[in-house]
């Protein structure tokens, strides 16, 4: 599979999440989002861009940090997310902020439009990461900052219980090859913003614990979000065998009310311009 099928597909795996994205009362996306929008030191009357904008984890924290003299952006490559998104803001009477479908891969605005560009969980799901990079830096302002979002560590049961249903694809199914992560590290990250034309100015984890229910809370969990990449390739009769074995994967993150808690790292880098970078 080519970078852009790949990127297609995923596309696709959030265009039929997207009514449950961030629905299903699980504590994850939303403090990441907040998070990120903390790092990026985002003020009042800021003019943001949010690329992938996803059900606005990571848009509606940025909203109240500009307030209504700024001005917020969302794009997202599902249509789903965007309408599901709209219809949010409006009931929000949120009058500051947009959303558009539009590839976070080459957004299409003029340079230097924004104050702020932010990419919370998305930038690992493009075809070409340091070509997205590079755009952004020429979309910002001089001294604007780019606040980025990667996984930094899965909880280690979360991997078990992933493995366990990966046990169950089809023969056929392709595993996803190892890959040159950009994002892999602290000295990969600032070497993948340079190429860009990006100066690191922070790095750094954040951790959050997400509490289910049970089981069946987890996978309807799992069904909302990428995560529906892998399950959607397990036939309807290995599922239930495929959910015994990831439950018992799962069980060392059974705490003492009987649901289970897992916990995800982030890793949350901020950067600008490089003096001296060509402004378009
Ligand atoms: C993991 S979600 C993150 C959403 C949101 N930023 C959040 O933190 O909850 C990734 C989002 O990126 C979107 N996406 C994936 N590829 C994209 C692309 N090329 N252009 C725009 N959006 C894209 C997906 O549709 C999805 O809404």
């Amino acid at each position: 599979m080519t970078d852009r099928a790949r990127s297609n597909a995923a596309v696709e795996v959030f265009e039929q999440a997207a009514s449950s994205y961030d629905r299903t009362g699980v504590s994850f996306f939303g403090p990441f989002g907040a998070e990120l929008v903390r790092c990026a030191g985002i003020r009042p009357g800021d003019r943001v861009l949010d690329v992938g904008c996803g059900r606005g984890a990571v848009l509606f924290p940025a909203a109240d940090a500009t307030g209504p003299t700024g001005r917020v952006t969302g794009i997202d490559l599902a249509p789903a997310m965007v309408s599901f998104t709209a219809e949010d803001l409006r009931r929000a009477g949120l009058t500051h902020v947009d959303v558009r479908v539009d590839d976070a891969q080459q957004p299409d605005f003029p340079p230097g439009s924004f104050d702020a560009i932010l990419a919370g969980l998305v930038v690992f799901l493009l075809p070409e990461p340091q070509q997205a990079l590079r755009t952004y830096a020429r979309l910002l302002r001089p001294a604007g900052r780019l606040a980025v979002s990667t996984f930094a560590a899965q909880d280690p049961a979360f991997v078990a219980a992933m493995d366990a249903l990966a046990a169950h694809l089809p023969a056929d199914q392709p595993r996803p090859a190892p890959a040159a992560d950009p994002f892999a590290d602290e000295r990969t990250i600032t070497a993948t913003m340079a190429v860009a034309d990006l100066a690191v100015i922070t790095i750094r984890d954040y951790q959050v614990e997400s509490k289910f229910r049970d089981v069946g809370h987890w996978m309807e969990w799992m069904w909302s979000h990428g995560g529906r990449a892998l399950l959607r390739h397990i036939v309807p009769e290995r599922r239930d065998a495929a959910i015994a074995d990831a439950a018992r994967a799962l069980e060392p993150a059974r705490v003492p009310d009987g649901g289970l808690a897992l916990t995800t790292a982030i890793r949350i880098t901020v950067a600008t311009p490089r003096a001296g970078a060509p402004a378009s």
